[in-house]
């Protein structure tokens, strides 16, 4: 008889739609986003690949370094520094707003770009970051990774309003197997190669990842399980070395895929996927789990509702004083993930004291498209249970 998993083993919502054979064999193929003049598109195998490729096709000057908030993904600093661009991290104090005092302290004549990070789709105001930027000669580099790549910058022109180069991802909004892309004004003189076409067993393994993801079965191996089973590192706490290593692991940069461009997979999905009804979904989501959690003892959400136009990727909460509740709330199948969980290695072991507590107590709840009212309903009483004081 087939063994079934315990509940715990199993997410209550899967984080991923199922795939659509129309989305993955149909027309329409896509030729890009659309653009104004003056700009330009750089493509890579993910976010981060397109970010190198398009560091390495400009123009070189003596401008060497670039400013990164130290709460950032390792994934974000790789390509930098992989470009051979130093990288000088800065504590902000705030995820919704850039410090003008902090950044303008730390520019210098070898400063090439300041990047600002979108968090969780939640959208700075750059209005004063650009033109301080512009004043010293700084490219503004705006990171909307955790946002909804659109297809058409000549509607939606106000994205790159105040910013030189935006960065996207494909992968973390869209059920895609691959794909980032930068658009960058023209007057960077960014000549990217034309990439190559990613090997198609490649985007077939990727494919498959988020197949099974959608099935329900999860990536991540069972815990606690049968012989000699390594625990699930998602489902009990892991030590911090081991949570750095499997986190460089992860966001590390492949050399043998920084020539690749994005799959015409990949291309189609964005192409025919619904933008707006994604949209819909994930405010509609973010609206029944603010709900939810309405006056719950214990758990905060420490910033601003999200505004009109955001699409957030994640909701992000804190529960002050309760260690390791990502860990509970998923062994109880609620899918709660982290952000820079682990932070680059070159902040050292001392300073950065915000970017060290949000790594460390920042949690996010999916807003994902896929997510239905009635696995919203599981949250709070699951939260109930894992903020229960143990007897
Ligand atoms: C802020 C930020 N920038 C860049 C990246 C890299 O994105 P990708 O995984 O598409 O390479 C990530 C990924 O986690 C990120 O969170």
């Amino acid at each position: 008889m087939r063994r079934r998993s315990p509940a715990r083993e199993r997410f209550l919502f899967p984080k991923e739609p199922a795939l659509s054979l129309a989305a993955l064999l149909g027309r329409p193929m896509f030729g890009g986003p659309k653009l104004g003049e003056g700009w330009g598109v750089t493509y890579g195998h993910s976010a981060r690949y397109a970010l190198h490729r398009l560091l390495v096709s400009m123009p070189r000057t003596l401008r060497d370094e670039v400013l990164v908030p130290a709460y950032a993904c390792i994934a974000l600093v790789e390509p930098i520094l992989a470009a051979g661009y130093k990288v000088r991290f800065f504590d902000n104090p705030s995820i919704t707003g850039t410090d003008l005092g902090l950044v303008g302290s730390l520019m210098t004549e070898r400063t090439l770009a300041l990047v600002a990070i979108h968090y969780f789709g939640y959208r700075q105001d750059t209005t004063e970051l650009a033109t301080l930027c512009r004043d010293r000669g700084v490219l503004l580099l705006e990171n909307f990774t955790h946002s909804l790549p659109v297809r058409d910058f000549i509607e939606h022109a106000d994205e790159l309003r105040h910013c030189d180069i935006a960065l996207f991802s494909l992968k973390k909004m869209l059920p895609v197997p691959d794909g980032g892309f930068a658009v960058h004004r023209s007057s960077l003189r960014i000549a990217a190669e034309v990439a190559e076409p990613p090997p198609r067993l490649e985007i077939a393994r990727e494919l498959y990842r988020a197949a099974e993801r959608s099935l329900g079965s999860r990536r991540w191996r069972p815990s606690g399980g049968a012989g000699d089973a390594p625990p699930n590192p998602r489902l009990m706490p892991q030590p911090a070395d081991l949570v750095a290593e499997i986190a460089a692991s992860m966001h590390s940069l492949d050399r043998a895929r920084v020539d690749w461009g994005v799959s015409t997979t990949s291309r189609r999905m964005w192409a025919s996927v619904d933008l707006d009804a994604v949209v819909g979904l994930r405010r509609r989501n973010f609206a029944l789990i603010r709900k939810a959690l309405a006056g719950m003892p214990g758990v905060e959400f420490p910033f601003r509702d999200a505004p009109e136009e955001a699409c957030l990727w994640g909701v992000p909460f804190l529960t002050p004083g309760v260690r390791d509740v990502d860990y509970r709330l998923r062994s109880l199948g609620i899918p709660v993930f982290t952000f820079a969980r682990a932070l680059h290695p070159l902040l050292g072991p001392t300073g950065f004291g915000q970017a060290r507590s949000w790594a460390e107590e920042l949690k996010l709840l999916p807003v994902h498209q896929d997510i239905t009212p009635e696995d919203i309903g599981h949250i709070r009483p699951a939260f109930e249970a894992a903020l229960r004081p143990s007897p």
